[in-house]
């Protein structure tokens, strides 16, 4: 364990104490992209903080495996396997949580991937993968719980609603080979502020976390040879020649203040934040998760 991760996990010990049913005791969670990376600590994390979670991703396999491990630790857990991008996708993942858990409190969009090519070899059809992943089906979902969430009954109004949607530095500032990911990426923004004025009279909040580089398979190696397959095509994820995450020093990533990648869990504790009460004034926010890059 990493020093950082070290401090983490005593201040999450903290919290604990502080709130012994947890920042989310009671509530229900959807974190789609749930199987793997920043998805997975984010379920873990809210089940640990005594959210009810709704493990969804393209990989059932995978989220079955998560959601067996937050049962193992005490936590409440549902896998709803399937593609974001698929026409009866929300309804199928909102009538699951509905059915299990009653409720809907936190919805975090967090299903991605990148699709690297410079802008002038993209092919069209990838472009607008890349939005359909992140942009449309962020919409869609959120208009699916609209219903469970968008709600004015005064009984409602003292209920945490809480939607995250998904960034990248990417997003925000652009980076070469990523002209599909980062018009994608800086869509959320747009999307994000909309809810928030929209829903904000409601009792809702929407909010953006724009992530740096955190380690996971999307920030990893290529030539490791992970690959997604989506709406039939396999594409490779990863940085060219990056190496290991392991070998990861300040000197490799002299555009990071903090001089290290983050880690999924410190991915995860910036979205609790966002998710809980801790940011009941916190709307329409764009959350850098960065070690300070792009300053
Ligand atoms: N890792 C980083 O440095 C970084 C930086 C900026 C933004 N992000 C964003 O953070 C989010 C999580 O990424 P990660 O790094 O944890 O990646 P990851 O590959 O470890 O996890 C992403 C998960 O999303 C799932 N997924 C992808 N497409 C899907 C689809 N169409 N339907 C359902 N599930 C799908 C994958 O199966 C995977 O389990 C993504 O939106 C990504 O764009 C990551």
């Amino acid at each position: 364990m990493s020093a950082a991760q070290a401090r983490l996990s005593a201040v999450s010990g903290q919290l604990s104490a502080s709130h012994p049913q947890g920042l989310l005791a009671g509530q229900t969670a959807i974190v789609t992209g749930a199987a793997q990376g920043i998805g997975r600590a984010c379920a873990v994390l809210f089940a640990q903080e005594g959210a009810k979670v709704v493990v969804s991703d393209l990989d059932e396999g995978k989220a079955k495996a998560v959601v067996e491990e937050i049962k193992k630790a005490g936590g409440t857990a549902i896998a709803v396997g399937g593609d974001v991008t698929a026409d009866d996708f929300p309804k199928k993942l909102v009538n699951a949580t509905v059915e299990s858990f009653g409720e809907i409190n936190i919805l975090v969009n967090m299903a991605g991937f990148t699709a690297d090519r410079m802008l002038h070899t993209t092919p069209d059809d990838m472009f607008e993968l890349m939005l359909k992943v992140h942009n449309t089906a962020p919409f869609r979902l959120i208009k699916e719980v609209a219903p469970h969430m968008r709600s004015k009954d005064p009984k409602d109004r003292n209920k945490n609603r809480s939607i995250i949607n998904i960034s990248s530095t990417s997003g925000l500032h652009g980076n070469v080979g990523q002209a599909n990911y980062a018009t994608a990426k800086a869509g959320v923004v747009g999307l994000t502020k909309t809810v928030a004025k929209e829903w904000g009279p409601f009792g809702v909040r929407c909010n953006t976390v724009a992530f740096g580089y955190i380690t996971t398979r999307l920030t990893q190696a290529k030539e490791l040879g992970e690959t997604i397959e989506v709406n039939g095509k396999k594409i490779p994820l990863g940085i060219p020649g990056r190496g290991s995450h392991a070998q990861t020093d300040s000197d490799r990533v002299p555009d990071i203040p903090l001089g290290r990648p983050g880690s999924p869990e410190e991915g995860a504790a910036a979205c609790l934040f966002l998710a809980s009460d801790l940011a009941s004034y916190v709307s329409g926010h764009t959350l850098e998760v960065t070690g300070g890059r792009g300053i």
